[in-house]
């Protein structure tokens, strides 16, 4: 595919399809988003309204540095805390598609809703990716980002159109995208994070508590794999807990899985081959999180597998 003349061609049709109107996104900071954010940015200047949804979910750091990395390029995001109405949302949920459901509905119908009234907004501008639309028609899965596919009219629903760009694209498509828009290295190169965050990494119930220990190991897991070259990486707390020994004393502690994967567009994937030391490494310092004694390495393929937990 030729994706500067794929850049062009998205540009002008959005120009064309928001016209003098004003249109506004949410940004994680993954590629996706934040290449819809600069193509919104290119085609409609300021009328375009970008925002960074703290979700609770996210990880450390992790709202405060995407604004910056942004406000280097000249764009200006928007902080939004919605912490409390996620945490509120996932309180007592633990079926999987549940969850999903829940963050959904916190975005859509609560902080997205609110977010257009309240700059007048028409569009809202989504990175949904081909594999999403694929995985959610299957069944497999419920995307967070998918709507017009499971049949809802956001239009109907919320009172606003949803504009999706990179819906014909694999995410390898759309880093060759952020490549031709002069994306930061940091940005096309950072690994795959869901929208739901870290809620697809915890198995059961969604707490701050809960939060704190995967928060914690995925900095360690990050840490220790930024150089692996691997497509994803990412920590995983099991609902189960085991038996182990703390300061001479028993414990029952909490299970993190480590996910490493090889893949091309996540729609397959193999566990990547560590080495040992690393491992250990890796092992050693996930167990000393508080209330952590074991760490385990998932070894499962896509399939059977899928990439995230939930
Ligand atoms: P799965 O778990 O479906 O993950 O094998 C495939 C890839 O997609 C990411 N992923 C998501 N991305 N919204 C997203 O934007 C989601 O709801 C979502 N679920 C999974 C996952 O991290 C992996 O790269």
């Amino acid at each position: 595919m030729d994706y500067e003349k794929f850049v062009d061609l998205q540009i002008a049709e959005i120009k064309e399809t928001v016209g003098d109107a004003t249109a506004i996104n949410a940004l994680s900071g993954g590629v996706d988003s934040s290449v819809v954010t600069v193509l919104g940015h290119r085609a409609l200047g300021g009328r375009f309204k970008t925002y960074f949804v703290d979700s609770a979910l996210m990880r450390a750091g992790e709202p405060e540095h995407i604004v910056k990395i942004f406000a280097d390029m000249g764009i200006e995001v928007g902080l939004v805390d919605a912490r409390a109405e996620f945490l509120a949302a996932l309180e007592g949920l633990t079926d999987p598609e549940e969850k999903r459901e829940a963050v959904t509905k916190t975005f859509y119908e609560k902080v997205f809703s609110r977010l257009v009234k309240e700059t007048g907004a028409k569009f809202l501008f989504h990175g949904t990716i081909l594999t999403d639309i694929e995985e959610t028609v299957a069944g497999i899965k419920r995307q967070h980002n998918i709507l017009a596919q499971l049949g809802i009219d956001p239009q109907q629903a919320y009172g606003y159109t949803v504009i999706e760009p990179l819906k014909t694209l694999r995410k390898d498509g759309v880093r060759e995208v952020a490549k031709v828009l002069g994306l930061p290295a940091e940005l096309t190169r950072r690994i795959p994070f869901p929208g739901p965050a870290l809620a697809t990494r915890i198995i059961g119930e969604v707490t701050e508590k809960r939060l704190q220990t995967v928060r914690a190991a995925t900095v360690i897991v990050e840490d220790e794999l930024a150089d692996s070259g691997a497509f994803q990486y990412l920590a995983v707390l099991l609902n189960d807990k085991a038996t182990g020994i703390r300061d001479g004393g028993r414990e029952f502690g909490e299970i993190i899985v480590v996910r490493c994967i090889e893949s091309v567009d996540a729609r397959t994937a193999t566990a990547t081959e560590l080495d040992w030391p690393k491992l250990n490494r890796i092992c050693e310092r996930i167990t000393k999180i508080p209330g952590v004694n074991r760490c385990l390495y998932d070894l499962t393929p896509k399939p059977p597998a899928t990439v995230e937990y939930i």
